[in-house]
């Protein structure tokens, strides 16, 4: 089963893709209403009205290596499986914003996964890109933001290697803080993945 993190990763490639200079993620776990939530925003290019809608839709794309896009399709179907639902909001020249919605405690919820590794990825690779994340569980929050640690880092890359360990480890040791106090046994179908890997839940 696919993580969240990784779907992620595919739907920031597209914001990439579409030229956004700025993508916020924001992941909000509701437990209250059994609600996990993930919002990205990004300014890329935006799509027209028909395309927007007919995203999910495995046969619309405009790759050019081969005839379908996944990306949108795989996280909707995730979304639907676990008794959620996936929505595009896109306007051409200003931007897109995708929303997924889970139910926390549904069987076959993906698990969130590895978020710090896949924001840590992102920021080495798109060494302009301004990504900024947000991680809300019942009220408490973290945020952190690339063009925030690229200030803090004196000209040092978030590619460099010691650097992007410091970074996948201090997201993860953010989000767990956030995730952790939260955390009840009342998910009941959900088991914790086995060590103290970040971000797992
Ligand atoms: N953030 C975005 N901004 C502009 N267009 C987008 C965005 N996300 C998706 N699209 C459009 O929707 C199409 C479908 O996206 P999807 O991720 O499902 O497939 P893909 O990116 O084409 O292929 P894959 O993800 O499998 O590599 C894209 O080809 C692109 O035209
Ligand atoms: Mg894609």
């Amino acid at each position: 089963m696919k993580e969240i993190a990784l779907h992620v990763l595919d739907i920031v490639q597209n914001s990439i893709e579409a030229g956004a200079t700025r993508v916020a993620v924001t992941v909000t776990e509701d437990t209250e209403r059994d609600l996990l939530t993930v919002e990205i925003v990004d300014n890329g290019r935006g799509m027209p009205p028909d395309v927007a809608r007919a995203a999910t839709d495995p046969f619309v794309t405009t790759r050019r290596t081969r005839p379908v896009g996944l990306g949108l399709p795989l996280l909707a179907l995730a979304a639907r499986q676990s008794g959620g639902s996936l929505t595009v909001d896109s306007r051409p020249g200003e931007g897109t914003r995708v929303l997924v919605t889970f139910r926390s405690g549904h069987v076959d919820r993906p698990p969130l996964g590895d978020m710090a590794l896949t924001l840590a990825c992102l920021m080495a690779a798109n060494p302009t890109l301004d990504l900024d994340y947000v991680h809300v569980r019942d009220g408490r929050e973290f945020r952190v933001s690339a063009a925030d640690l690229r200030s803090r880092l004196d000209g040092v890359g978030l590619g460099n290697p010691a650097v992007f360990a410091f970074v996948r480890d201090y997201i993860g040791a953010k989000i767990r803080e956030v995730s952790d106090t939260g955390r009840t046994t009342g998910a009941g179908t959900r088991t914790e993945p086995a060590g103290d890997r970040a971000l797992s839940n």
